[in-house]
């Protein structure tokens, strides 16, 4: 299918050229056309530019416009409107079984996440649910959520395992998100989690089920082409540096390139373990220091803030101004939809919140949840910007006044208009 947008009022995230990961102050470069114009073919971004163009007049009489109007097989006229490249959520946990309100009340009671965890709650209760739902039933709870997102205008998602803590379990959730990417318009990006909390069963063996993740669990997942990504929950009561270390190495030797929930709790080590395995991102980051920010600045892993997790849980957001603008760390902006620090997958909130609890500008926002988010998922190259070539996930907005005006409206829906691989999403 053919789609002409025109009379786009502000085409945002435009590169000639596709753009390389941006880093601390690269990421203020948010170039945009105004009155603009984006024809979509094949699914691909075709051609864009200013609606004069379209408008020249060649001897023939007729204009580019009136042309292209007969070709296509749509005209959306978005008088008013804006056009985005789809957000890239790099972090998320959206297949899960039910839900955890109950655990909500003990925290509006007063208990931590850590704790309600050491109560048998958190990661461990979302792993009793899914290990007694069906593969059909985990995949049709996800894909409410998946619906969900698309409408809020993500176009491409990381998902994790880690809700299984078995090796069937862990099996059966990433082959329901395969079978997401296989029946959503979604990117969608999978990553082995086993290592997200020690199971009941190995509750006093924490070796013995670091060894069934190395021989048992990462074999299989990359044999069957299950997953891209090898992640780790390095933090302490979960899973010690060591612990990370020959997690990420075992994956590593099988084809899996790391990333790690780092210094989410406490400073864990695991930003340097990240980075020693050339992890594609660290995520969360509240607990770091100068020190981190420095090993960050001179590798090639991305910072992948999650201030959902951050304003859920009620902590200290990290420092997002020093990366930027005393280390020039690449950041990148996640929702981490999950039951237990994060049921949002909102990713326009997410904007809000890093506008307004860690002080970015909305322009490097837009850059943290377009193409920085895509290189977080190894996508920069096909996800994350206007640039003719790239897959066609774009979102027109309702008649908005600027894009400031996104994240401002923390709540209010503005995306009028989805279009994913190049089709309209109804
Ligand atoms: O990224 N911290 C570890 N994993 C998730 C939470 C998962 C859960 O509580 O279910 C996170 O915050």
């Amino acid at each position: 299918m053919a789609i002409l947008i025109k009379n786009i009022k502000k085409l945002v995230q435009v590169e000639a050229e596709n753009p390389n990961l941006r880093r601390g102050k690269e990421m203020s470069v948010l170039n945009c056309i105004d009155n603009a114009y984006l024809l979509i073919d094949w699914g691909k971004i075709a051609d864009y530019g200013e609606m004069s163009e379209l408008l020249y007049m060649a001897d023939t009489g007729v204009t580019r416009l009136e042309e292209l109007e007969k070709i296509v097989d749509n005209v959306i006229d978005a008088t008013g409107k804006m056009v985005f490249p789809s957000f890239c959520d790099s972090h998320t946990h959206l297949v899960y079984a039910g839900s955890r309100e109950i655990e909500f009340m003990d925290k509006i009671r007063g208990l931590s996440y850590q704790e309600i965890a050491r109560r048998g709650g958190g990661i461990l209760n979302s792993a009793k649910l899914l290990h007694e739902t069906s593969e059909n039933e985990l995949f049709r709870q996800a894909m409410t959520r998946v619906d969900e997102i698309i409408r809020f205008g993500t176009g491409a998602v990381e998902i994790k395992s880690g809700y299984g803590l078995n090796p069937e379990d862990e099996i059966k959730m990433l082959r329901v998100i395969r079978r997401i990417s296989q029946e959503s318009p979604l990117t969608v990006v999978p990553t082995f989690l086993g290592a997200h909390a020690f199971p009941e069963k190995y509750k006093n063996d924490h070796e013995g089920y670091v060894s069934e993740i190395i021989n048992e669990m990462i074999p299989v997942v990359a044999s069957e082409g299950l997953a891209d990504y090898i992640d780790v929950f390095c933090e302490n009561g979960f899973f010690s540096v060591e612990d990370t270390d020959r997690i990420l190495n075992a994956g590593m030797k099988y084809g899996l390139r790391a990333t790690v929930h780092a210094n989410q709790m406490s400073e864990s080590g695991g930003v340097e373990v990240g980075v020693k395995y050339n992890a594609i991102s660290v995520s969360h980051l509240e607990f770091t220091s100068d020190k981190q920010y420095k090993c960050l600045a001179e590798s090639q892993t991305i910072a992948n803030l999650l201030p959902g997790a951050t304003f859920f849980l009620e902590m200290e957001y990290p420092s997002a101004r020093r990366m930027l603008d005393e280390y020039q760390v690449a950041v990148a902006l996640a929702t981490n939809y999950n039951p237990g620090s994060c049921p949002c997958g909102d990713m326009k909130f997410i904007t809000s919140l890093a506008c307004l609890k860690m002080k970015m500008t909305p322009e490097e926002v837009f850059n943290a949840v377009t193409i920085n988010g895509a290189y977080a998922m190894g996508l920069g190259e096909s996800h994350g910007s206007i640039t003719r070539g790239k897959c066609a996930n774009v979102f027109i907005t309702k008649d908005i006044p600027s894009y400031e005006f996104i994240p401002y409206s923390f709540s209010t829906p503005l995306i009028d208009t989805v279009i994913l691989q190049g089709e309209i999403y109804e």
